[in-house]
C-alpha cells in the first residue's frame, strides 16, 4: 500500500489525529480496566453474535461510543466505521471510500477479555484514500498503565511503542533498529502468529481444517509432509489479529498469517507495520501470479492477511523487499487457500 498523498493532510494535521486517538484510547483504555474490575466480582454478561465465539459484551459497545463521540467531536465531517455499529446491523459491504475515515475495533480480543487472557487491544486506525495512515492500537491489560502502538505513515512520521504512560518515553519500531535479515532459510527459524478464528464448521474442506493444516505444515520439519514442512521457531496464536499485527511490527515475531477477520480488526495494525516498513499481502497468492511478478499489497476489506516484518539487506546483498517476497512466496506454498467471502 502506498504512502497517502502529502497533499491532503499535512504531518501536523497527521499528528493531530495521531494524538487524538492516542489519549482517547487511552481513555477507553480506563473504562475497560473498570469493567475487568466488575468482571473480578460479578460474572459480566455476553451477547453471541454468529456464533458462541463470536461475542460482544456491553463494555464493546461502552467503548466503541467513547471512541465514536471524540473522534466526531472533532472531526464531525470525517466518516466513522466501528465493528460495533457495523455488525450491528445485517450489512457486510466493504465500506470503505475515499475520504477521511476512520475505522476503529473497540475490543480487539473480546474473547481474551472474557477470559481475562490480557491480549484484548482497543485499535483505532484513520485511512485516506482507503490507505491506512495512522494506526493507534492500545492493550490496556499488559504492563503497568497498558501498552500503546502508535504510527503516522509519512516519510518524517515514525512508529512507536509506549509503555509508560502518556508522559514516559517512546521508543521507536521496529525494537531493533536497523532490524535483523529475515533468516536465510525463512520460514525457518521464524516466529509465526496465526489464527483459529471463528468458523467452527467441522469438515475436510472448511477454513478450520485447512487452518490447523497450515499450522501443522508451517510447524513441522524441514522435507516433512511432503516437503511442505516450514521448521519455524514456534506458532504462535493470540487471539486478537491486532496483537499478532503489532508484534511482527515491532519485530518480535516474523510473519503473521491471518484470514476471517475484518478491516477493523487489522486497519491500525497494517498502518503500523507498514511505516516499520513490513509488508502485508493476501494470504491466498493471487490466481495468474507468476514466480517473477511482482506481490501486490493486500485489499485492506479483503478479509485474508499474510504480513513479514521489516528486515535489512541480507549478507548476500538481497534487499529487503526481495527477502520479504521471497518468504511470502515460500508461505504460500506452504499453506491451502481459504474462502472467506464478503459482498462488495
Ligand atoms: C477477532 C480476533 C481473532 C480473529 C477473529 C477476529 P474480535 O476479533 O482478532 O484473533 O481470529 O477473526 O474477529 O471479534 O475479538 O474483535
Amino acid at each position: 500500500m502506498a504512502m497517502p498523498d502529502d497533499d491532503k493532510f499535512t504531518l501536523a494535521e497527521l499528528q493531530k489525529l495521531h494524538d487524538l486517538a492516542c489519549s482517547v484510547a487511552r481513555i477507553a483504555g480506563a473504562y475497560l480496566r473498570e469493567d475487568q474490575l466488575r468482571r473480578r466480582r460479578v460474572a459480566l454478561a455476553t451477547r453471541e453474535k454468529l456464533n458462541s465465539v463470536d461475542l460482544v459484551t456491553a463494555a464493546d459497545e461502552g467503548v466503541e461510543k467513547i471512541i465514536r463521540d471524540a473522534i466526531l467531536k472533532e472531526y464531525p465531517n470525517h466518516a466513522f466505521i466501528g465493528e460495533e455499529s457495523y455488525s450491528a446491523g445485517e450489512e457486510k459491504r466493504f465500506l470503505l471510500k475515499d475520504g477521511p475515515t476512520w475505522i476503529v475495533d473497540p475490543i480487539d480480543g473480546t474473547v481474551n477479555m472474557v477470559h481475562m487472557f490480557p491480549m484484548t487491544a482497543i485499535s483505532i486506525g484513520f485511512c485516506l484514500d482507503s490507505i491506512p495512515t495512522v494506526g493507534v492500537v492500545f492493550a490496556p491489560f499488559l504492563g503497568g498503565e497498558g501498552t500503546l502502538y502508535s504510527a503516522i505513515r509519512h516519510p518524517s512520521g515514525g512508529a512507536w511503542l509506549s509503555e509508560f504512560g502518556t508522559d514516559g518515553p517512546r521508543t521507536p519500531l521496529p525494537l531493533v533498529s536497523p532490524p535483523p535479515p529475515l533468516p536465510i532459510d525463512a520460514p525457518k527459524g521464524c516466529l509465526f502468529f496465526g489464527e483459529y478464528g471463528k468458523d467452527r464448521r467441522d469438515h475436510p474442506e472448511s477454513n478450520l481444517s485447512k487452518k490447523a493444516a497450515n499450522f501443522v505444515n508451517m510447524a513441522t520439519e524441514t522435507g516433512g509432509r511432503g516437503g511442505k514442512g516450514g521448521m519455524v521457531h514456534g506458532i504462535r496464536s493470540l487471539g486478537s489479529s491486532t496483537m499478532d499485527m503489532v508484534y511482527v511490527a515491532s519485530g518480535q515475531g516474523d510473519i503473521m498469517f491471518e484470514a476471517g477477520c475484518w478491516e477493523w480488526d487489522v486497519c491500525a495494525g497494517i498502518a503500523i507495520l507498514l511505516q516499520t516498513g513490513g509488508i502485508v499481502v493476501d494470504s491466498n497468492p493471487p490466481a495468474d501470479l507468476t514466480d517473477t511478478d511482482p506481490i501486490p499489497m493486500a485489499n485492506l476489506g479483503g478479509r485474508r492477511y499474510l504480513a513479514i516484518r521489516a528486515c535489512s539487506e541480507d549478507a548476500g546483498g538481497r534487499s529487503p523487499r526481495l527477502q520479504q517476497e521471497r518468504l511470502v512466496r515460500e508461505v504460500w506454498k506452504r499453506t491451502e487457500r481459504l474462502d472467506y467471502q464478503r459482498p462488495m
